[in-house]
């Protein structure tokens, strides 16, 4: 290049950044500090100079977490093109595994699902992994690494996008990375998926804790409300979690908050050390359920299995970001379901207190979802995926399950990670 341009160029070693804004505020529940909403305030801060501590995040920093980052996709049923934007929107980096739970019949979508993946991954020169939610090879590891708990009647893993998370999460635990992000694989905006996972990885970064997760709580939602484009800024089911999530932390510190803005985040990413010691629930009861067991394991209440944990504290990030969140309306059962599935766990967690519960069950009974004197329904909770064989995982789904493709490498499973210190298994309750 003429050396004339030189000044115009870039200097090596240049660092694009994204800046946050400070996180000033956390609310503690024992170990648990739940930081109050932080908004992004620049996608991309140039040659912004700061430091962590402003909220800026080099684009370096943000890559040496993407290249441990593994980002699950649990897909039901969800259009080609929408599943290719969704691809395209993740940072070249970060290690794709998709947890499908498509119909294989008449028309076979998860053939359809592999093949858009492995385009995608040969185009873009990237590896991937997948697998199919119902195939008996995967029933077959999970039974063989411990966990009879997530076989249904039928003898294949249970369905459920709690059951396709958990799936994921060991997956990605046998691939040696460190951290994990979810994405839903309905999402239209491209942008908006690769505004979460830059999210995720500035995050991490800025935790700077070995047990830290941070959860997406996108700026609005765009609908047509009378031929006019609306931009709602609360989810239907969020705002009933969340309610009920603020007061459980208030019964205890005696202070109302709003502190808790993310209790349905289906975008979150975490630490696996912090992931592998924690038990997932099932369905749409999986995010709310998150706050849950954190309270449970870390808030000080309850006996801990891991006091690592608590001596190094487990920060909770909450991002809003930029991009609307725009995805394929499932309709309102499918929300009132969600809320449900969600008060529920609230409902059974041994740290919510008499007043908690109470306000539930009277919300329940005036949305008519329980009669008057019903207990609420339990959800399933399954161990931590920490607990699981993971080489016998990785031996019987490599050899048995048919639909396991590791796309564009031989083996990228090859490395589990090795798994927390385990006492003794945690009391499972499923209903
Ligand atoms: N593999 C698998 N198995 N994927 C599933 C399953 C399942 O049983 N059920 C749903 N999914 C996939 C969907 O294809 C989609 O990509 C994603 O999981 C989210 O499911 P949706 O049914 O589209 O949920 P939603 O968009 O209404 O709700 C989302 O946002 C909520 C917060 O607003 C979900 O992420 C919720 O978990 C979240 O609480």
């Amino acid at each position: 290049m003429a050396g004339g341009y030189a000044p115009l160029m870039r200097p090596l070693g240049y660092c694009r950044r994204m800046r946050l804004e400070q996180s000033h505020r956390t609310e503690r529940f024992g170990a648990v500090r739940i930081h109050e909403l932080q908004r992004v305030l620049q996608l991309d801060s140039g040659d912004a100079t700061g430091s962590t501590s402003e909220g800026i995040v080099s684009q370096a920093a943000m890559r040496a977490i993407e290249r441990q980052m593994v980002i699950v996709i649990p897909c039901m049923n969800e259009t080609r093109r929408v599943i290719e934007g969704v691809l395209s929107g993740i940072p070249h980096d970060c290690l794709i595994v998709l947890v499908s739970n498509s119909a294989r019949h008449p028309v076979d979508r998860y053939d359809m699902e592999a093949q858009t993946l492995e385009q995608h991954c040969r185009a873009t020169e990237r590896p991937a992994v997948m697998v199919h939610q119902r195939d008996p090879g995967l029933a077959a590891a999970f039974k063989a690494a411990g966990m009879p708990e997530l076989i249904d009647d039928a003898g294949l893993v249970r369905a459920g996008k709690g059951e396709a998370m958990l799936i994921g999460m060991a997956v990605a635990a046998l691939t040696g990375r460190k951290y994990i992000g979810y994405i839903d694989a309905d999402n239209y905006v491209p942008g908006a998926v690769h505004e979460y996972v830059k999210v995720y990885a500035a995050g991490l970064h800025l935790a700077a804790n070995p047990y830290a997760m941070v959860r997406i709580s996108w700026h609005s939602k765009p609908k047509l409300r009378d031929g006019r484009l609306f931009f709602s800024r609360r989810g239907r089911s969020s705002e009933i979690t969340n309610e009920f999530l603020n007061r459980l932390v208030a019964e205890y510190s005696g202070f109302g908050t709003e502190v808790i803005a993310t209790g349905n985040a289906g975008e979150h990413a975490l630490s696996l050390d912090l992931g592998l010691r924690m038990r997932l629930a099932g369905g749409f009861a999986v995010e709310p359920f998150e706050f849950v067991e954190l309270f449970e394991q870390f808030g000080g209440i309850l006996d801990t299995a891991h006091p690592e944990v608590m001596t190094s504290s487990v920060p909770v990030l909450q991002v809003e970001t930029r991009n609307p969140h725009f995805h394929d309306n499932k309709g309102e059962d499918h929300v009132q379901g969600m809320r449900m599935q969600a008060l529920n766990v609230l409902y059974h967690s041994p740290v919510s207190l008499p007043p908690v519960r109470q306000a539930i069950l009277d919300f329940m009974v005036a949305q008519q979802a329980l009669a008057p004197g019903e207990e609420p329904p339990r959800e399933r909770i399954y161990p931590p995926v920490g607990s699981l064989d993971l080489d016998l995982l990785r031996d019987v789904l490599e050899s048995e399950a048919g639909t396991f493709r590791q796309l564009g490498t031989r083996s990228l499973v090859a490395q589990p990670r090795s798994r927390p210190e385990w006492p003794e298994h945690h009391v499972v309750v499923s209903g």
